[in-house]
């Protein structure tokens, strides 16, 4: 038996070599990297939902050259702490699989081997998840309507990521573990001042969430040289300020070479009651 539901009729599917199959016979075909894609019609049809090629690509070339390396390390070192080995963690929104892959090798190099789930709604992100970390299962699927039982995981990590609490605690066993990565007020702001007229600082709101006691609160701050426009670009495309930004700021972008950049970020950590 597998993690995952079976999107048409919430039986659990069995996994085989090349497909998961429920006991109705609905059967999902593995891609070759290894995932599924559990995503019903009409949202899989829907012009490819979540992140496009582009923003993927920027992500991965971007994270890839280990500017938020330390961030890996931060969120690393709290699962190891926080997450019961004995059950699931599951990565919402898991992208390209980055974090999921510092996770697992950060804790096997502490000897302690986690079973990870990693779910996306863009199966580009899961196509390349699943060719990174070859010991998670990944699956294209909606943090709104997730494939999983009730209290299937122990953990929940969501970094950066659409957030649905009703999900999330439905998931999660009682006492269960969410971490959460937020960027904090500082974070891109030199970007930001390169870009508009009139940057603004981020709001970060209360940490408190009803239904979660909040455990911990780690601040992660670093000025990161980025020295070619290159990296700039990418580093643009994977912020929301890409899609929103008036013309001016994607000129201004390209004629930059070098910026030195604050990164700011909090890992929250939760506990379900
Ligand atoms: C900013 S990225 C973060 C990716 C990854 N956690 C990281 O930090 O590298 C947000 C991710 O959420 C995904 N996403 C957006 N809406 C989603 C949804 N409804 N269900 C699942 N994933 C979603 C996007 O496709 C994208 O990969
Ligand atoms: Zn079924």
């Amino acid at each position: 038996m597998s993690h995952f539901l079976c999107p048409a009729c919430k039986n659990t599917l069995s996994e085989n070599e090349h497909t998961y199959v429920c006991k109705n016979g609905h059967t999902y075909d593995k891609a070759k990297s290894g995932y599924v894609n559990l995503l019903l019609n009409p949202l899989k049809n829907s012009n490819s939902p979540g992140d496009n090629k582009l923003m993927v690509n920027a992500r991965r070339d971007f994270l890839d050259k280990g500017y938020y390396s330390k961030l890996a390390d931060a969120v690393s070192e709290i699962v190891c702490k926080y997450a019961d080995s004995s059950l699931p963690i599951l990565d919402v929104g898991c992208g390209e699989g980055y974090y999921t892959e510092k996770v697992y090798s950060y804790a096997l190099s502490k000897s302690t081997e986690y079973d990870i789930v990693g779910i996306d709604i863009s199966k580009f992100a899961v196509e390349k998840a699943s060719k990174r970390c070859k010991a998670a299962k990944f699956a294209v699927a909606s943090i709104f309507h997730m494939p999983f039982a009730d209290s299937f995981c122990g953990t929940i990590i969501n970094i950066f990521a659409p957030y649905h609490k009703e999900e999330f605690i439905r998931t999660l066993k009682k006492d269960g573990i969410f971490i959460m990565v937020i960027p904090g007020e500082e974070h891109l702001w030199e970007l930001k001042k390169a870009l508009y007229d009139t940057p603004y600082k981020n709001e970060v709101k209360d940490y408190e969430i009803a239904d979660f006691e909040l455990l911990d609160v780690q601040k992660v701050d670093y000025k990161i040289n980025v020295d070619n426009n290159a990296d700039l670009q990418n580093l643009f495309k994977m912020t929301p300020y890409c899609y929103k930004s008036p013309v001016n700021a994607t000129e201004r972008l390209l004629s930059l070479d070098s910026l030195e950049i604050q990164l700011d970020f909090r890992i929250l950590v939760y506990r379900k009651k």
